[in-house]
């Protein structure tokens, strides 16, 4: 995800600095260069060498090291770099590069930095609540640094409260939405729905699907990566939804319907993933339902169909997607679908094909439109939602700058 681009970590004097080892490392799996600056202080908690077995690269600490490559290395840098993250990032750095204090390796290559600067306070709770830090993190973002709000915990200090910087999955996830793509959906509101419903029984018993989320929740974490502010209302799913989505928690059909409906008006597209129950039970007991001899029968009823809804109310300029799981006849019934609910794209899949359907990471997918079907081999899930975003920007005539994940021959989506 990171090939090609350049990260640059900057290390200052706190006891958290020890896990930005393990962010280097995950950062240079993903391909990125990784350069690593270091504060004089931070040496104190974490050495140098570390770093430098880890990325490869110098680990910088000192602006006037006669060894450096460049004559004026922290501009070198900061032409190269993609994204710059201070984390952890001590009271003391926060307050210099809010106010464009350059005095050391660290803080003149931030201010030479044009490329997207990322903070992740790390400190007591006392000197994080302190108001002159907080003035300095407003400051901070006013200039166009994206601040992350550090976790509240068990300090080293022995107190509690805010103040503990974010594990190194988190701070992960900031550099590769900072970094890893163009943003060619920035200004688009999508709303997503992933997940499987569940209709009660009683309080007890439902009826729901083998829906994970993972094909949802994939399209939501691409499209917001990409720029999009996104909406996922979400029914169950076994997988961590993304960050940087508004996550709407819904269970049933009906709690689906509600939520979609409320916030349709608003979206520019709508990828409907969830598996929607047709039916739910007619009703629901209040009570556990006991057990007698013989058997049971549960009146169903029909649920809305929400696709259908949008469909029908769909605003000009809208793009609407939906999913279509068959086991057989895919295409024609897809088709239909397609037609039925006025949808622009339906991702039609088959569950008797391998590597495609429920709870794989990997689906195998053709991308139906009203004048293409474009058969795509099998993906991860993820490439999947960024093959289906791609489509979307083309279709509606903003063709990705960078044909972001690299677009398919012919040959290899089989396009008809
Ligand atoms: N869908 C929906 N509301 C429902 C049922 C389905 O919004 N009550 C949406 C799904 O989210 C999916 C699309 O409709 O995007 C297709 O779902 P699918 O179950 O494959 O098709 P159905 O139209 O329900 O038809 P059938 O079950 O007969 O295949």
């Amino acid at each position: 995800m990171l090939k090609g681009k350049t990260v640059v970590l900057g290390v200052t004097g706190s006891i958290a600095a020890y896990k930005i080892a393990s962010l280097a490392s995950m950062l240079k799996k993903q391909g990125a260069d990784v350069e690593v600056i270091m504060t004089k202080n931070a040496t104190n908690f974490i050495n140098p060498i570390t770093f430098e077995s880890l990325t490869g690269n110098k680990c910088l600490v000192d602006t006037f090291d006669r060894n450096f490559q460049f004559s004026v290395e922290h501009v070198a840098l900061a032409k190269r770099a993609s994204v710059f993250l201070i984390a952890p990032a001590s009271a003391n750095v926060i307050a210099k590069v809010a106010h464009g204090l350059a005095d050391d390796m660290l803080t003149t290559t931030f201010l030479a930095c044009q490329c997207p600067k990322i903070i992740a306070p790390a400190m007591n709770t006392r000197m994080y609540t302190n108001p002159i830090l907080q003035d300095n993190l407003k400051i901070c973002e006013t200039y166009g640094m994206e601040v992350i709000a550090p976790a509240d915990g068990y300090l080293a200090c022995g107190d509690t409260g805010a103040g503990k910087m974010p594990e190194p999955e988190e701070l992960f996830d900031y550099i590769v939405k900072a970094a890893a793509f163009p943003k060619d959906l920035a200004g688009k509101k999508i709303l997503v729905t992933a997940g499987a419903t569940m209709e009660a029984i009683d309080p007890v018993r439902y009826i729901t699907n083998h829906s994970t989320g993972k094909m949802g929740y994939a399209v939501a974490k691409a499209a917001a990566l990409r720029g999009a502010e996104v909406t996922l209302v979400s029914a169950h799913a076994e997988v961590k939804p993304p960050r940087f989505v508004k996550l709407v928690p819904v269970k049933s059909a009906r709690e689906m319907f509600e939520a979609v409906t409320a916030a349709a008006a608003d979206q520019d597209v709508i990828v409907k993933a969830a598996a929607v129950a047709d039916y739910r039970p007619a009703e629901v007991s209040d009570e556990k339902v006991k057990k007698k001899d013989g058997d049971l029968s549960i009146r169903l009823e029909r649920t809305d169909d929400i696709l259908a809804w949008l469909g029908v109310h769909k605003r000009d300029g809208q793009f609407l997607c939906g999913f279509s799981m068959e086991t057989q006849n895919m295409l024609e019934n897809s088709r239909a679908k397609l037609k039925k609910k006025n949808l622009d794209m339906i991702v039609a899949n088959n569950l008797k094909v391998e590597g495609a359907g429920f709870g794989t990471d990997t689906n195998v997918v053709t991308l139906i439109t009203g004048d293409r079907e474009t058969e795509l081999p099998k993906l991860t899930k993820d490439e999947v939602a960024h093959r289906l975003l791609d489509t979307i920007l083309e279709m509606t005539g903003e063709t990705s700058p960078l044909g972001m994940t690299g677009k398919s021959s012919p040959e290899e989506t089989g396009e008809s």
